[in-house]
């Protein structure tokens, strides 16, 4: 049993819509706490940006039906690697949607978005400071963004 996880980037379909998102997450959060997968998915209205932790085995099945799904495409895979514990343990999925209509300057955080686009390849600790920034907004406003 080994423990993995993995970091993707992946481009949404076009004209995905708010309810296509909540779709996504309502299936996989049902899956993920059945299976022991947990992670962080970002949306920017453009991107998707994904860290998974699971059982390599688990991850084995899960990625190609990710890669099959066309609600988006271009997927491309930046991390896979074995873990000694999970970095995002309390979330079956939790998600930052970046494009949601709130009077917050978010700009900044789709630069980072667009550096990751760039890479081709992410390091741990790299995929895990990026995934745990959206985690740690904590103040109201913030919070705001983290609505689905
Ligand atoms: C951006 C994105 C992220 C996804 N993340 C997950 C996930 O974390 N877990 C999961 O089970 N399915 C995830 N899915 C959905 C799968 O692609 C697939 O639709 C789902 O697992 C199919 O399950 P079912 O055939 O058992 O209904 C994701 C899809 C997209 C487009």
């Amino acid at each position: 049993m080994a423990l993995t996880t993995l970091a993707y980037i992946s481009e949404a379909r076009p004209g995905l819509l708010l309810k296509d998102l909540k779709q996504i997450l309502r299936r996989s959060r049902e899956k993920n706490h059945r299976h022991g997968v947990t992670g962080y998915l970002v949306f920017d209205g453009t991107y998707f940006a994904q860290i998974l932790e699971a059982e390599e085995a688990v991850l084995d099945v899960l990625l190609p039906t990710i890669v099959a799904d066309d609600r988006h495409e271009d997927l491309r895979l930046l991390l896979w690697e074995p873990i000694i514990e999970r970095n995002f343990g309390d979330w079956c999925m939790g998600c930052a949607n970046l494009a949601a209509p709130v009077h917050l300057d978010t700009s900044e955080l789709r630069g980072l978005i667009r550096d990751v686009v760039g890479q081709r390849s992410l390091s741990l600790p790299d995929a895990v400071d990026f995934f745990q920034l959206f985690v740690s907004f904590r103040t109201p406003q913030q919070a705001a963004l983290l609505t689905l």
